[in-house]
């Protein structure tokens, strides 16, 4: 039987921590759908695209994820070239641009078909904005992960601080909200819990009590 595991949220909601650990714990594959979004802006910033020529150069290309150690690379390999955007991708100009290039409907079209190709031949787990509601509607465990978007906006602060960068705390908060914005009014696909989805707060839990939710529930 296979076993598909949604988990939906905002930005900072702790989505990709959670899933990494119960890809490890599960030994189920980890889908990262939002890395998938951030390539795709990736490559229309890269080759300066129009929303026209990035369906057509998104046909052409693969999206492809490589584990390393404990980091899964983000591999795009495009006009028989292989580029490894890992870092790329979570650089502010992608940040800025993906919420663009994911409202295309096209765009959301080849990925949420790529996702589905993957969660028929693999047991996952895959988090993202519309995994329970569109891609993996059937999926057998959905879950719907919430914080405040002061805790998320501190998180990604503490994040970015860490990295030695310099952010101001007002700066970070208005770009969650920002992107909580344009992520919940999306015409296509909107972040939303699908009615069945276990909807877990995180903003006062710590990592291992989130998992641990999580692994009870699929273990129970
Ligand atoms: O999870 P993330 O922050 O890396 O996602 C980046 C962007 O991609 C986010 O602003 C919304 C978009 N996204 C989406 O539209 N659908 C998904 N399934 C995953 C991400």
């Amino acid at each position: 039987m296979p076993l598909r595991i949604a988990v939906d949220g905002p930005a900072g909601s702790g989505k990709s921590t959670i899933s990494k650990i119960i890809a490890e714990k599960l030994n189920l594959i980890y889908i990262d759908t939002g890395a998938m979004y951030r390539a795709c802006a990736y490559i229309s910033i890269k080759y300066a695209l129009d929303d026209a020529s990035l369906v057509d150069k998104l046909q052409n290309c693969d999206i492809l994820f490589r584990k390393d150690g404990q980091c899964q690379r983000v591999i795009l390999e495009i006009d028989s070239d292989e580029l490894d955007v890992t870092d790329e991708i979570r650089g502010a100009e992608v940040t800025a641009k993906v919420p663009e290039t994911s409202k295309i409907k096209e765009v959301r079209e080849i990925l949420t078909r790529k996702q589905q190709e993957i969660a028929s031949k693999n047991d996952v787990i895959m988090d993202g904005r519309d995994i329970g509601t569109v891609v993996i509607p059937d999926a057998e465990y959905k879950f719907y992960l919430d914080a405040s978007a002061e805790e998320r906006a501190k998180r990604r602060f503490d994040e970015l601080k860490d990295k030695g960068e310099d952010v101001n705390f007002e700066d970070v908060l208005r770009s969650v909200i920002k992107r909580d914005f344009e992520d919940m009014n999306r015409e296509i696909a909107p972040l939303r819990k699908a009615d069945d989805a276990i909807l877990i707060d995180t903003s006062n839990m710590t990592i291992d009590e989130v998992a641990n939710k999580i692994l009870e529930r699929v273990l129970d």
